[in-house]
Order: structure tokens, then sequence, then C-alpha cells
């Protein structure tokens, strides 16, 4: 038997709607085999506009005792930009060391996309974005600031540590994967030239451990371009934080949108956090309107993680089977059903 010990952080807006699905997908789930115990969290909006504190010191400590957390969304309309998304979603990103970024790209069946002649069998690809460096490290800082000589500036890290064992993970994945088994290395050597010069390298040096993967190399604006225009070319892709973030919310447009994209930051020797990737949506909040899949799928990333494939394929298959025989678009409000009655079809097929 299997017991899962798992913190949920439902956050803000439509956060705690969606996520109270999921776990309830999760609950209806369990069997003699599995079990799961869940432990709820308040961080997000309220609670920082309430106590004024954003994440208790105690949080990571209380956090990494889990063996995943299940996140809703994080953001709040009466809160600065930044604020939360640095205090919380970046900072148990980086202090929980969830180095990869895992964002599974696939159209499903009867799911709509806006690319002209694809579908499912041409969209099925992954993306593994580098989470805890890059420009999202946080150097540089700003000089004369509020003046009309005011420097600002923003450093892009990248370690040798950090390059190598995300590049390792992308190997390692596209192996395991198993479908083209095919790596391309997303960057911008042309113009990047310390920092995407030292990840080819890297990729390079990797590669020849690899010999059954194929390397790949695309600038991330032609990636973009072959995204819209081939997107059948990809398997795995694998680039920094902050061209990941780009293109990732390039790919959830072409699976159908924020309704159903999902993505794992993922520690692969520690705690893991899941999550869907759409924000916190306070226009739709309370409202049973929003699309409880995306939050459904990232409970299925967190159960392939630990290893449970039969129970996430399981979720998978009763995700697409309510999008294929119910759903009449992922979009929030134009479903044909709530929130609610959604995350009940998804039990109801399990
Ligand atoms: C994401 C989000 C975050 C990011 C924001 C909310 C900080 O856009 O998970 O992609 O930029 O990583
Ligand atoms: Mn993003």
């Amino acid at each position: 038997m299997s017991k899962y010990n798992i913190a949920v952080i439902p956050g803000d807006g439509t956060g705690p709607e969606v996520v109270a699905e999921a776990v309830k997908v999760l609950k209806a789930l369990q069997d003699d085999n599995l079990k799961f115990e869940f432990t709820f969290f308040d961080f997000g909006g309220d609670r920082y506009l309430k106590t004024g504190e954003v994440l208790p010191d105690s949080a990571i400590e209380d956090l990494k005792k889990f063996d995943a957390i299940l996140l809703g969304a994080i953001g709040h309309p009466d809160v600065k930009p930044g604020i939360l998304e640095k205090g919380i979603l970046l900072r148990l990103r980086f202090e929980l060391d969830q180095y990869i970024n895992l964002r599974p790209i696939k159209l499903y069946e009867g799911v709509e996309t806006p690319l002209k002649d694809k579908g499912p069998e041409d969209i099925d690809f992954v993306v593994v974005r580098e989470n805890t460096e890059g420009l999202y490290a946080g150097a540089g800082g700003f000089l004369r600031k509020g003046t009309k000589n005011e420097v600002a500036i923003q450093e892009s890290i990248n370690t040798y540590m950090g390059v190598e064992r995300c590049l390792r993970f992308a190997f390692e994945y596209t192996k395991k994967r198993n479908k083209d088994k095919k790596l391309l290395l997303c960057g911008k050597t042309n113009v990047l030239t310390y920092a995407f010069d030292l990840w080819n390298r890297v990729f390079n040096e990797l590669a020849e451990n690899y010999p059954d993967v194929k390397t790949e190399y695309g600038h991330v604006d032609a990636v973009c371009m072959w995204m819209v225009k081939n997107p059948e070319n990809f398997d795995v892709i694998v680039t920094d934080n902050m061209f990941g973030d780009i293109i990732t919310d390039l790919g959830a447009m072409i699976q159908g949108g924020m309704g159903i994209a999902a993505g794992g930051n993922i520690n692969p020797e520690g705690v893991s956090m899941f999550e869907p990737i759409g924000g916190s949506a306070p226009k739709y909040a309370g409202k049973g309107m929003i699309n409880p899949l995306a939050a459904i799928m990232a409970a299925e990333m967190m159960l392939r993680n630990f290893g449970e494939e039969n129970y996430a394929n399981r979720i998978e298959k009763s995700v697409m089977k309510v999008i294929k025989d119910h759903l009449k678009s992922l979009s929030a409000g134009k479903m044909g059903y709530t929130t609610e009655e959604v995350g009940d079809l998804v039990v109801k097929y399990l």
C-alpha cells in the first residue's frame, strides 16, 4: 500500500475551486493500495492582506515534510503584481529547489486548437524548463532610481551545475518518454553568446552519453514559429527559465488553452509542486465557471511523478472521455457544465 501526504495550497481567485475538484478526483481514486492525506495551507493574497505576511518562515520546512504539493493559483487583484508571485510561487520553487518545470503540451481529441489543419496526432510534446536560474534569479538592481539617469539591470544567471542538471533531466526524460527520442535545445546562441554558449556546450557534452537520443538546436524565435507551423516535429524541448515561461504559454494555447494546461515544478530528489498553469482568474472566482481539468491534470502529473502510472492513466483517460463526450468548450463559462459538475464527471469515468 502506498500512502502519500499531500500539502494543498488552494491560493487565490479560482484556485480553491479548481483544487477542490482535483482533491475530489484523488479521493475517488483511493483504494486498498493507494491512500492520500491532505493538509491545507492558506498562503495567498487574502492571508497577506489580513496579516501582512506573504509566506511564514516555517512554511518551507513544513512543506519539506510532504510527498508533494498541489497548488491552485497565486495572484490577487488588490496586491501589487510581483509580491505574491515572487514571495510565494517563486520562493517555493527556489527554496524547495524545484529545478525543473515540466509542461506537457498535448492536444486531446475533441479539443479545438487555433492551429488550422492540426490534430491530436500533431500536437504532443513536452517542454522541460529550467526553474531556478536565468532571468528569474533576481540578480540586478537599480542605479539612480527615479531620475532621468536611471539604470536598471536584470541579469541572467546560468551556472554549470544548474544547466547540467536541467539538461541531464531532459535527456533522461526524453529516453524514458520513448516517443521520437528527440531532444531540442531552445536558446539564442546567436545573440546571448555567453549564457547559451554554456547551455550548448553542456548539451553536446551530455549528448555523448545518450547515443540513442537525437539532438537538435533551435533559436527561441524560430521555435515559436515551428510551434505554430510544425508542432508535430517536437518531442521534448529543453530551455532556460524565461524562454520556457514564454513558449509554454504558446504551448498552452495550441493544446486548447488554460482550461487544460498543467505543469509540475519538480525536484527529482525532493518535494515537487504541481499546478494548473492558468492564473487566479479573479473575474471568474466563486462562480463555478472555471474549468477544473488543468488542476485535475496537475494531480495526474503528481501521480505520474510518484511512479503511480496506472492511477495517472485512469485520470487521463477519464479526462479525455469527459472532453470528448461532454464538454462544449474548455473555456471558462462555455463548458456546458459547472466546475463541480466537470469534477463529478471525471470521478464518474475513473
Ligand atoms: C508561470 C507563471 C509564473 C512564472 C509567474 C506567475 C511568476 O507565469 O508559472 O509560468 O513566470 O514562472
Ligand atoms: Mn508563465
